[in-house]
């Protein structure tokens, strides 16, 4: 079972972070005057999560938000290693900052998140970054104020190996009131052969479920109107632990909060979504009818090279049962294009299983050799070009699958939560509700945060609009 952390453990870094927020107070540093903090964040909504722990880590410190990089003097980069891209752009955006170091250098810089639990990544921050004051891997992000405390005394650490435990009680700023992220497990023990997450993030963890659906209450009761439960492999939610507590009854659990608001979960696999699992999206009231369940390729032979363990038939089948539980599910999906060996007629399977399984909505990528995983070695590796020209042909049929999927809530009213007006145009909001793609509608910034109905009128591939309805 995994290791809870030593409440010990945090509570001394608490205890650090109340003696930094003491010193700054000695010296005059709060309210207006307290140094500021700023949190660039790449990558999934693990990493969002993750983030707002971090905040409410810099925030029992003493430090308060700053708009950006320049001003603060804690900056914190937040990195993804998923493809290369992600660590690229998190690189040369940490080469931005090397100039907020030399105009002050009492600033502090850390980089946590997945790129920096990459072993030779964190050796590149080390030697080619030297104005880095500190690297830490996800779950020693509860390290934090030691690591603060070591670069005010102008020591540099790189926290690498990974704690692997769970850090709970740590405090968090969460972007917005009414939208809450809620990590229900850590880690991922799958080892997709493509995939970086296992070695990153560590093996499996699953939290206890009183401190989920505790976590779940307060965020009620703080005015939590839509909840996302996360984890790399949500189905596999409990199988670590011996507390009996599986997803589905978790969510169950979660459900039984009094209060309006609505759940989400992910990420789910496919070889081990349950039907106990649809069944609760079937059955429960709030749990919002989305499955999103990552296919990653239509072929068999290259599933079987993912060892994703399950092929296309066998997903299908989960497809089959849950448009019978739930025939209006929206069901999303990620899928890789250009895997070693991927062949025209592999990819002519992708598409075809894509049609059978018709995806409101999907998450594409070009395959990105990661430094250590089994594909990274596999032969051939596909040329640029084919990927890209593959690419295209699948956009083209996941835009074309969205816009008529998309059309079928015309002339229906759906309730969404309002998510903000629009910055190009004040007098429209955006609202989220089951579709896969926001929904649009003329409103103003009172309602943020607020359930409403909205009459649909039309659709397209990326979005879906509406008026605000009349009916209750
Ligand atoms: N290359 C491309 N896409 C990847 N993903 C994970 N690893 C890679 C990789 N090496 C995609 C998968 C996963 C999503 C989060 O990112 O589709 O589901
Ligand atoms: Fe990566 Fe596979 Fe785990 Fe998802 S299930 S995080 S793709 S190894």
């Amino acid at each position: 079972m995994a290791e809870k952390m030593k409440s010990g453990a945090v509570g001394e870094e608490l205890e650090v972070a109340r003696g930094i927020a003491e010193d700054l107070r000695a010296r005059g540093l709060f309210g207006d005057a307290a140094p500021g903090y700023y949190i660039r964040t790449f990558g999934c909504q693990q990493n969002e999560a993750d983030s707002e722990q971090l905040a409410g880590i810099a925030e029992a410190m003493g430090f308060v938000p700053a708009p950006g990089p320049e001003g603060a003097k804690l900056i914190l980069v937040n990195t993804c290693a998923i493809r290369e891209h992600a660590e690229k752009k998190a690189l040369s955006v940490i080469g931005t900052y090397k100039h907020v170091k030399d105009a002050d250098p009492g600033v502090i810089i850390g980089v946590g998140g997945c790129m920096a639990a990459e072993a030779h990544r964190a050796e590149t921050l080390k030697r080619s970054y030297p104005y880095v004051d500190f690297v830490f891997e996800p779950s020693s992000a509860f390290s934090l104020p030691s690591l603060v405390r070591d670069a005010m005394g102008g020591t540099r650490r790189f926290l690498s190996a990974g704690a692997n435990g769970i850090a709970e009680g740590l405090p968090k700023v969460r972007e917005k009131a009414y939208s809450a992220w809620l990590s229900v497990m850590y880690g991922c023990n799958n080892f997709c052969s493509y995939c970086i997450v296992p070695y990153v993030r560590g093996r499996e963890r699953s939290r206890r479920p009183e401190d989920v659906v505790e976590e779940a209450k307060r965020l009620v009761d703080g005015g939590a109107k839509n909840i996302t439960l996360l984890g790399q492999n949500v189905n596999s939610y409990g199988k670590d632990g011996d507390f009996g507590c599986g997803i589905a009854e978790l969510m169950r659990r979660i459900c039984r909060i009094d209060g309006d608001f609505e759940l989400r979960f992910m990420t789910s696999h496919p070889k081990d979504a349950s039907d106990e699992l649809i069944d609760v999206i079937a059955e429960e009231k709030k749990v919002v009818k989305h499955f999103h369940l990552p296919v990653q390729s239509g072929s068999d032979r290259i599933l079987a090279m993912m060892n994703r363990h399950y092929d296309r038939e066998r997903y299908l089948s989960v497809v089959e049962k849950l448009r019978a539980r739930v025939p209006d599910v929206t069901l999303t999906s990620d899928i890789i294009v250009g895997f070693p060996g991927e062949e025209e007629k592999d990819f002519l399977d992708t598409l075809d299983l894509m049609r059978l399984a018709r995806f409101d909505m999907i998450f594409s990528f070009i395959y990105s050799p990661r430094v250590g995983t089994p594909a990274a070695k596999m032969e051939p590796q596909i040329p640029r070009d084919v990927s890209a020209e593959r690419m295209e042909r699948l956009l083209a049929l996941g835009t074309a699958l969205s816009e008529e999927r998309n059309s079928r809530f015309v002339g229906r009213t759906l309730r969404v939560l309002a998510d903000g007006v629009s910055r190009t145009d004040p007098g429209m909001m955006t609202g989220r509700g089951a579709p896969a793609r926001p929904v649009h509608f003329p409103g103003g910034e009172e309602l943020t945060g607020k359930f409403v109905n909205v009459d649909i009128t039309g659709s397209g591939a990326f979005w879906i609009a509406g008026e605000l309805s009349e009916k209750e």
